[in-house]
Protein backbone atom coordinates (compact mmCIF):
# COMPACT_ATOMS: atom_id res chain seq x y z
CA UNK A 1 0.00 0.00 0.00
CA UNK A 2 3.23 2.30 0.57
CA UNK A 3 4.82 3.69 -2.02
CA UNK A 4 8.50 5.75 -1.70
CA UNK A 5 6.80 9.41 -1.59
CA UNK A 6 7.65 11.09 2.31
CA UNK A 7 4.05 12.08 2.81
CA UNK A 8 5.14 13.94 6.38
CA UNK A 9 8.71 14.78 6.67
CA UNK A 10 9.94 16.34 9.45
CA UNK A 11 13.98 17.43 9.21
CA UNK A 12 16.13 18.77 12.61
CA UNK A 13 12.57 19.96 13.90
CA UNK A 14 13.07 21.53 16.91
CA UNK A 15 9.84 23.12 19.17
CA UNK A 16 10.56 25.70 22.00
CA UNK A 17 7.57 27.19 23.56
CA UNK A 18 8.35 30.82 24.98
CA UNK A 19 8.14 31.20 28.58
CA UNK A 20 5.37 33.07 30.51
CA UNK A 21 4.80 35.14 33.80
CA UNK A 22 4.31 31.89 35.34
CA UNK A 23 6.74 29.63 33.49
CA UNK A 24 9.87 32.05 32.63
CA UNK A 25 12.46 30.25 31.14
CA UNK A 26 10.41 28.73 28.26
CA UNK A 27 10.30 25.03 27.31
CA UNK A 28 12.06 22.94 24.81
CA UNK A 29 9.49 19.78 24.15
CA UNK A 30 10.95 18.67 20.58
CA UNK A 31 14.43 19.01 19.30
CA UNK A 32 16.40 17.48 16.33
CA UNK A 33 13.57 15.33 15.19
CA UNK A 34 13.70 13.66 12.19
CA UNK A 35 10.74 11.79 10.50
CA UNK A 36 9.47 10.56 7.43
CA UNK A 37 6.08 8.67 6.65
CA UNK A 38 5.47 6.90 3.54
CA UNK A 39 2.62 7.92 1.21
CA UNK A 40 -0.26 5.12 2.02
CA UNK A 41 1.49 4.39 5.40
CA UNK A 42 -0.19 3.50 8.52
CA UNK A 43 2.12 5.40 11.26
CA UNK A 44 1.43 5.13 14.82
CA UNK A 45 3.18 7.50 17.20
CA UNK A 46 3.65 5.80 20.85
CA UNK A 47 5.12 7.94 23.96
CA UNK A 48 4.49 8.81 27.56
CA UNK A 49 2.44 11.88 28.35
CA UNK A 50 3.38 15.07 28.10
CA UNK A 51 6.45 13.82 25.23
CA UNK A 52 5.45 15.51 22.66
CA UNK A 53 2.66 13.87 20.25
CA UNK A 54 0.03 16.37 20.24
CA UNK A 55 2.80 18.84 19.64
CA UNK A 56 4.22 16.95 16.83
CA UNK A 57 1.10 16.41 15.37
CA UNK A 58 0.47 20.07 15.27
CA UNK A 59 3.59 20.91 13.36
CA UNK A 60 2.75 18.52 10.67
CA UNK A 61 -1.25 20.12 10.82
CA UNK A 62 0.28 23.78 10.74
CA UNK A 63 -1.48 24.59 14.10
CA UNK A 64 2.01 25.21 14.79
CA UNK A 65 5.44 26.63 13.98
CA UNK A 66 8.81 25.07 13.88
CA UNK A 67 11.26 26.92 16.02
CA UNK A 68 14.10 25.75 13.59
CA UNK A 69 13.57 23.05 10.91
CA UNK A 70 11.75 21.81 8.47
CA UNK A 71 8.12 20.01 7.76
CA UNK A 72 6.82 19.08 4.83
CA UNK A 73 3.58 17.39 3.33
CA UNK A 74 4.07 15.72 0.35
CA UNK A 75 7.61 17.65 -0.81
CA UNK A 76 5.49 20.82 0.54
CA UNK A 77 6.38 23.38 3.24
CA UNK A 78 4.01 23.29 6.31
CA UNK A 79 3.56 26.69 6.67
CA UNK A 80 -0.67 26.97 8.09
CA UNK A 81 -3.05 24.23 8.17
CA UNK A 82 -4.15 23.41 4.67
CA UNK A 83 -7.52 20.99 2.86
CA UNK A 84 -4.59 18.00 1.87
CA UNK A 85 -4.60 17.37 6.02
CA UNK A 86 -7.60 16.13 7.59
CA UNK A 87 -7.08 16.39 11.91
CA UNK A 88 -9.03 14.14 13.96
CA UNK A 89 -8.99 15.39 17.76
CA UNK A 90 -9.79 12.76 20.85
CA UNK A 91 -12.74 14.73 21.43
CA UNK A 92 -16.00 15.26 19.61
CA UNK A 93 -16.51 19.14 20.61
CA UNK A 94 -15.21 19.33 16.96
CA UNK A 95 -18.47 18.83 15.69
CA UNK A 96 -20.86 21.82 14.82
CA UNK A 97 -23.84 20.74 17.42
CA UNK A 98 -26.47 22.39 15.95
CA UNK A 99 -26.16 20.46 12.34
CA UNK A 100 -27.50 17.04 11.67
CA UNK A 101 -24.78 14.06 10.97
CA UNK A 102 -25.10 14.77 7.34
CA UNK A 103 -24.92 18.45 7.43
CA UNK A 104 -21.59 18.17 9.42
CA UNK A 105 -20.09 16.21 6.74
CA UNK A 106 -21.44 18.57 3.95
CA UNK A 107 -19.75 21.38 5.93
CA UNK A 108 -16.75 21.63 4.64
CA UNK A 109 -17.55 20.27 0.85
CA UNK A 110 -20.12 23.47 0.86
CA UNK A 111 -17.59 26.14 2.41
CA UNK A 112 -15.52 24.56 -0.69
CA UNK A 113 -18.00 25.75 -3.23
CA UNK A 114 -18.78 21.75 -4.09
CA UNK A 115 -22.22 22.19 -6.19
CA UNK A 116 -24.96 20.55 -4.94
CA UNK A 117 -25.16 16.97 -6.59
CA UNK A 118 -21.53 16.54 -5.74
CA UNK A 119 -21.85 17.42 -2.24
CA UNK A 120 -24.89 14.78 -1.89
CA UNK A 121 -23.29 12.36 -3.60
CA UNK A 122 -19.94 12.71 -1.44
CA UNK A 123 -22.01 13.01 1.44
CA UNK A 124 -23.96 9.71 0.89
CA UNK A 125 -20.25 8.36 0.08
CA UNK A 126 -18.81 8.95 3.18
CA UNK A 127 -22.19 8.33 5.58
CA UNK A 128 -21.93 5.04 4.44
CA UNK A 129 -18.08 4.52 4.89
CA UNK A 130 -18.66 5.07 8.46
CA UNK A 131 -21.94 3.12 8.48
CA UNK A 132 -24.38 6.01 9.70
CA UNK A 133 -26.23 6.38 6.38
CA UNK A 134 -29.27 5.36 8.90
CA UNK A 135 -28.32 7.98 11.34
CA UNK A 136 -27.92 11.16 9.07
CA UNK A 137 -30.72 13.20 10.48
CA UNK A 138 -29.14 12.92 14.17
CA UNK A 139 -27.99 15.53 15.88
CA UNK A 140 -24.25 14.87 17.86
CA UNK A 141 -26.03 15.23 21.22
CA UNK A 142 -28.14 12.21 19.89
CA UNK A 143 -25.50 9.99 19.05
CA UNK A 144 -23.00 7.71 21.41
CA UNK A 145 -19.52 8.18 21.38
CA UNK A 146 -18.16 6.04 18.72
CA UNK A 147 -20.84 7.45 16.20
CA UNK A 148 -19.96 11.19 16.64
CA UNK A 149 -16.17 9.86 16.47
CA UNK A 150 -17.52 8.38 12.91
CA UNK A 151 -18.76 11.56 12.04
CA UNK A 152 -15.50 13.53 12.70
CA UNK A 153 -14.00 11.05 10.79
CA UNK A 154 -16.44 11.50 7.88
CA UNK A 155 -16.56 15.10 7.93
CA UNK A 156 -12.78 15.54 7.47
CA UNK A 157 -12.48 12.58 5.07
CA UNK A 158 -15.43 14.58 3.16
CA UNK A 159 -12.60 17.36 2.55
CA UNK A 160 -10.65 14.47 0.71
CA UNK A 161 -7.46 15.56 2.27
CA UNK A 162 -4.38 13.17 0.97
CA UNK A 163 -3.18 12.67 5.12
CA UNK A 164 -5.05 11.98 8.09
CA UNK A 165 -3.50 13.62 11.72
CA UNK A 166 -5.08 11.91 14.23
CA UNK A 167 -4.84 12.62 18.05
CA UNK A 168 -5.67 9.79 20.01
CA UNK A 169 -8.89 10.12 18.49
CA UNK A 170 -10.44 6.97 20.47
CA UNK A 171 -9.00 7.41 23.46
CA UNK A 172 -12.28 8.37 25.34
CA UNK A 173 -14.19 5.67 23.92
CA UNK A 174 -15.19 2.18 26.16
CA UNK A 175 -13.06 -0.43 25.38
CA UNK A 176 -16.07 -2.35 23.41
CA UNK A 177 -16.19 0.96 21.50
CA UNK A 178 -12.69 1.53 20.52
CA UNK A 179 -12.09 -1.91 19.61
CA UNK A 180 -14.64 -1.41 16.97
CA UNK A 181 -13.63 1.41 15.43
CA UNK A 182 -9.87 0.36 15.54
CA UNK A 183 -11.37 -2.10 12.89
CA UNK A 184 -13.27 1.15 11.21
CA UNK A 185 -9.80 2.84 10.87
CA UNK A 186 -8.27 0.07 9.75
CA UNK A 187 -11.49 -0.41 6.83
CA UNK A 188 -11.29 3.11 6.04
CA UNK A 189 -7.70 3.04 5.61
CA UNK A 190 -7.54 0.34 3.54
CA UNK A 191 -10.28 1.49 1.24
CA UNK A 192 -9.17 4.83 0.76
CA UNK A 193 -5.28 4.29 0.66
CA UNK A 194 -4.46 7.67 2.78
CA UNK A 195 -1.77 8.33 4.97
CA UNK A 196 -2.25 8.01 8.20
CA UNK A 197 -0.37 9.73 11.51
CA UNK A 198 -2.17 8.20 14.73
CA UNK A 199 -0.88 9.35 18.17
CA UNK A 200 -1.64 6.87 21.00
CA UNK A 201 -0.54 5.60 24.39
CA UNK A 202 -1.95 2.61 23.58
CA UNK A 203 0.57 0.01 22.66
CA UNK A 204 -1.65 -2.51 21.44
CA UNK A 205 -3.52 -0.19 19.29
CA UNK A 206 -0.49 0.79 18.34
CA UNK A 207 0.47 -2.50 17.40
CA UNK A 208 -2.83 -3.65 15.72
CA UNK A 209 -2.72 -1.12 13.16
CA UNK A 210 0.52 0.23 12.44
CA UNK A 211 3.19 -0.59 9.48
CA UNK A 212 5.65 1.09 11.42
CA UNK A 213 5.84 2.74 14.85
CA UNK A 214 7.64 5.39 16.38
CA UNK A 215 8.51 5.83 20.20
CA UNK A 216 9.07 9.06 21.24
CA UNK A 217 11.50 9.92 24.23
CA UNK A 218 10.30 11.95 27.58
CA UNK A 219 11.01 15.51 27.36
CA UNK A 220 12.14 18.28 27.56
CA UNK A 221 14.09 17.58 23.79
CA UNK A 222 12.12 14.70 22.80
CA UNK A 223 12.95 13.08 19.91
CA UNK A 224 11.69 10.17 17.55
CA UNK A 225 13.85 7.38 19.39
CA UNK A 226 12.94 4.18 17.50
CA UNK A 227 10.74 3.29 14.38
CA UNK A 228 9.80 -0.23 14.43
CA UNK A 229 8.16 -1.92 11.32
CA UNK A 230 5.48 -4.09 12.96
CA UNK A 231 5.94 -7.86 10.58
CA UNK A 232 2.62 -9.05 11.89
CA UNK A 233 0.32 -9.71 8.79
CA UNK A 234 -3.24 -7.82 8.02
CA UNK A 235 -5.72 -8.72 9.07
CA UNK A 236 -4.44 -9.11 12.38
CA UNK A 237 -5.47 -10.45 15.65
CA UNK A 238 -4.41 -9.17 19.11
CA UNK A 239 -3.84 -12.81 21.12
CA UNK A 240 -1.45 -14.40 19.06
CA UNK A 241 1.60 -15.50 20.18
CA UNK A 242 3.52 -13.51 17.54
CA UNK A 243 1.50 -10.35 18.84
CA UNK A 244 1.97 -10.72 22.25
CA UNK A 245 6.02 -11.12 21.68
CA UNK A 246 6.57 -7.81 20.19
CA UNK A 247 3.90 -6.27 22.24
CA UNK A 248 6.76 -7.18 25.32
CA UNK A 249 9.32 -5.67 23.29
CA UNK A 250 7.69 -2.53 22.70
CA UNK A 251 6.82 -2.07 25.80
CA UNK A 252 10.47 -2.33 27.10
CA UNK A 253 11.82 0.01 24.25
CA UNK A 254 9.10 2.55 25.29
CA UNK A 255 10.33 1.98 29.06
CA UNK A 256 14.08 2.42 28.13
CA UNK A 257 13.10 5.51 25.65
CA UNK A 258 11.08 7.01 28.58
CA UNK A 259 14.23 6.80 30.97
CA UNK A 260 16.38 8.63 27.66
CA UNK A 261 18.06 11.76 28.49
CA UNK A 262 17.41 13.71 25.52
CA UNK A 263 21.12 14.81 26.05
CA UNK A 264 22.87 10.99 26.00
N1 LIG B 1 1.38 26.07 24.15
C1 LIG B 1 2.28 25.56 24.99
N2 LIG B 1 3.04 26.35 25.79
C2 LIG B 1 3.97 25.84 26.62
N3 LIG B 1 4.23 24.52 26.72
C3 LIG B 1 3.53 23.68 25.95
C4 LIG B 1 2.52 24.15 25.05
N4 LIG B 1 1.98 23.07 24.42
C5 LIG B 1 2.63 22.00 24.91
N5 LIG B 1 3.55 22.35 25.82
C6 LIG B 1 4.45 21.46 26.55
O1 LIG B 1 5.12 20.63 25.63
C7 LIG B 1 5.22 19.29 26.12
C8 LIG B 1 4.60 18.33 25.13
O2 LIG B 1 3.18 18.51 25.14
P1 LIG B 1 2.21 17.64 24.21
O3 LIG B 1 0.85 18.13 24.40
O4 LIG B 1 2.76 17.64 22.83
O5 LIG B 1 2.40 16.18 24.85
P2 LIG B 1 1.70 14.79 24.46
O6 LIG B 1 2.78 13.82 24.17
O7 LIG B 1 0.68 15.01 23.41
O8 LIG B 1 1.00 14.39 25.84
P3 LIG B 1 -0.40 13.58 26.09
O9 LIG B 1 -0.09 12.14 25.79
O10 LIG B 1 -0.63 13.80 27.55
O11 LIG B 1 -1.44 14.17 25.21
C9 LIG B 1 4.55 19.30 27.51
O12 LIG B 1 5.55 19.44 28.48
C10 LIG B 1 3.67 20.53 27.46
O13 LIG B 1 3.53 21.10 28.75
MG1 LIG C 1 -1.42 14.90 23.38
Amino acid sequence: MANSQGAVELAAVTKSFAGSRRAPGGYCALEGVNLSIRGGEFFCLLGPSGCGKTTLLNLGAGFEAATSGRVSVVGRPVTAPGPDRGVIFQTDRALFDWLTVAENIAFGPSVRGLPEGERRQRVEEYLQLVGLTDHRSKLPRELSGGMKQRTQIARVLANEPEILLMDEPFAALDAYTRSHMQREIARIWQATGKTILFVTHDIAEALWLADRIGIMSRGPGSRVERIIEVPLPRPRAKMTEDFISIFNELSELIDAAAKTDATD
